[in-house]
């Protein structure tokens, strides 16, 4: 693949597609062997599980359904805000439903508790929570996934769908930036 000027504002490789590939395969025979002989709904957290969603989705054969949500709780930062605000709702009705909550990067756990409760609240039969990344040094809500594809350190990562300020969600694998790329 010819490299772009984008890579140059990437100070190291965290996963490589090759790790991302191989594990979210397996995360994928898991989730096939936990809902076999179930319909379970994807339902992915906008915008940055769009990759994940898309990868994940095809290494699980089940039949299934696909849903997205799209919550907001940070600006242009790489802080949580600590609000989550529901930006797109589910478009069906999910009473009784098994969903699995497919989420890029579970950090402080502001959105995936808040998610989790409201869900159940619209009368989920099941939570299963899976994302590809986890940064559990930072957690301030008691929120785990089911499913964890990687545990990163406490720094910010971008690629595979995972944005800083909107850009680098196209990088093939995960990295994380060279600080003067946000000014730190
Ligand atoms: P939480 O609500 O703090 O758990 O954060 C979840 C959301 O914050 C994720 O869905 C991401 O969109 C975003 N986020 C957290 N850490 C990172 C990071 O290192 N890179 C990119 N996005 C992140
Ligand atoms: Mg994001």
């Amino acid at each position: 693949m010819k490299r772009s000027e984008m890579e140059k504002d990437i100070l190291k490789v965290l996963v490589t597609e090759e790790e991302l590939k191989k594990r979210v395969d397996e995360l994928g025979e898991a989730l096939y062997e936990k809902f076999e002989g179930k319909t379970p709904l994807f339902l992915g957290v906008l915008k940055g599980s769009f990759i994940f969603m898309a990868d994940l989705m095809r290494a699980t054969q089940l039949k299934s359904d696909l849903e997205f949500m799209s919550v907001s709780s940070y600006a242009n930062a790489t802080e949580s805000s600590g609000r989550v605000r529901i930006v797109q709702d589910v478009q069906h009705d999910i009473t009784g439903r098994d969903i699995i909550v497919v989420e890029d990067i579970l950090d402080s756990g502001n959105t995936l508790a808040y998610l989790r409760d409201y869900l159940l609240g619209k009368g989920a039969a099941s939570i299963t929570i899976v994302t590809l990344l986890d940064k559990p040094s930072r957690r301030t809500k008691a929120v785990n996934a089911d499913f964890v594809g990687f545990v990163v350190p406490d720094e910010f990562v971008v690629g595979y769908g995972l944005d800083y300020a909107q850009q680098y969600r196209n990088v093939p694998y995960i990295g994380v930036l060279k600080p003067e790329v946000y000014g730190q």
